[in-house]
């Protein structure tokens, strides 16, 4: 006997894709459907749910998609509060919620990075619907999360770049400049650069100086090591570009409590916006000091494709399945994070809106140092 629905839910993937993805869809999908609950797929994150495509989840559908990489719903960067619809950028808040409840939809699952976290944030405060998130993304900076999912996948991916660039870096005796993914936030740089035995690595978090990078290589030359490979997280600032950036910030701060700045509709953030990898940047001036050969190797959406890792694919089953039991038993408006060794549920408002960087006591950084690793702001 068919059992008695308790409700349906809908499911979304928000933003840049990664690993784990139709993982955790499937781990939501199939304990949701184990207490009786409904599952829609939503295609291409917000803009399927404004342009109502769904799809009906069945068992059979999400059976045998745990291994897979990227996401078979689809995604996008589109937010329903800013939205391109032909050539203008339209608030299709109204649009999304009428199809919330136009579908029956008791909770709309979200599964994104921090973009995500706000717009569903957004969605429930503006529009009255319920939401529940997972923190997905490469570059682990969620709140109140240990971990996001599709971060360890990423790291070993970088990890075996640094490996694989080690061996030929050692054969030509160069320099090679690596640049990592990770937006505004170092983790996975710093992660891949230890698991990898980087020499240097640059962070986000920690402005670097040229001089002192120059320094630390000149050392390892001495000491007859006639290679290195420097990790350079995307998001890097000198500290004189950090410097300057705090300068402008309270430039702004005091502006803007005068008159609120115009918001562009497609502004690309900060880090898009350099034109040159700022890898190359580095490893031209990093060859004109040394008098050493560097190359340059940008890692880009290669850490974000193929299958998650084994820890992956079982924290996004973790995930997906606590998450399809909180919406059994009704609990809404929450984030399902990751606390010491347990799933647990955060509320959303302590989530939306901030990011999680790397401290400057977090014990990674302690062991970099310890190993003789230079992060830009110390010469070893
Ligand atoms: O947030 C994940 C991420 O891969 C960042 O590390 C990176 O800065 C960005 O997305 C790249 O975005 P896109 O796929 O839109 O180029």
């Amino acid at each position: 006997m068919p059992r008695k629905s308790r409700g349906t839910i809908g499911i979304l993937t928000a933003g840049g894709d990664c690993p784990g993805l139709n993982a955790v869809i499937r781990g939501v999908a199939k304990a949701a459907m184990h207490h009786g609950i409904r599952v829609l797929g939503i295609r291409d994150g917000f803009r399927g749910l404004v342009e109502n495509r769904t799809v009906e989840l069945s068992n059979g559908l999400v059976s045998g998609i745990l291994m897979q990489g990227g996401t078979f719903l689809g995604s996008s960067r589109d937010k329903p509060h800013k939205m391109p619809v032909g050539h203008r950028v339209v608030d299709m808040t109204e649009v999304a919620v009428r199809n919330y409840r136009r579908l029956g939809l008791d909770c709309l699952v979200c599964l994104g990075g921090n973009g995500t976290q706000k717009n569903a944030l957004r969605l429930h405060q503006r529009g009255g619907i319920n939401v529940l998130t997972l923190p997905k993304t490469i570059d682990n900076d969620v709140a109140e999360t240990d971990i996001t999912f599709g971060f360890d996948s990423a790291m070993s991916i970088a990890t075996e770049a640094i490996d694989r660039l080690h061996t030929t870096a050692t054969s030509h005796h160069r320099i090679i400049v690596c640049e990592i993914m990770g937006h505004s936030a170092g983790w996975l740089c710093l992660g891949a650069g230890i698991a990898g035995g980087a020499d240097v690595i640059l962070i986000p978090e920690i402005p670097y100086d040229l001089d002192v990078i120059v320094r630390s290589l000149a050392h390892r030359r001495r000491a007859g090591k006639r290679f290195s490979i420097i990790a350079v997280a995307e998001g890097i600032l000198s500290r004189a570009e950090a410097e300057r950036r705090t300068a402008l910030g309270k430039k702004q701060k005091k502006n803007s409590e005068k008159t609120p700045a115009p918001v562009a509709p497609h502004a690309p953030d900060a880090v898009h916006l350099v034109h040159e990898p700022v890898a190359s940047r580095l490893a031209r001036h990093i060859q004109q000091l040394t008098g050493v050969e560097a190359r340059v190797t940008s890692l880009g959406h290669v850490q974000r494709g193929g299958p998650p890792t084994a820890f992956d694919r079982l924290l996004c089953t973790r995930l997906g399945t606590k998450a399809g039991e909180l919406l059994a038993q009704g609990h809404y408006n929450i984030m399902v994070g990751v606390k010491g060794t347990e799933c647990v549920p955060v509320p959303l408002e302590n989530v939306a809106g901030l990011k999680r960087t790397v401290p400057p006591d977090h014990p990674w950084l302690r062991t970099a140092r310890l190993v003789e690793t230079c992060l830009g702001d110390e010469a070893v």
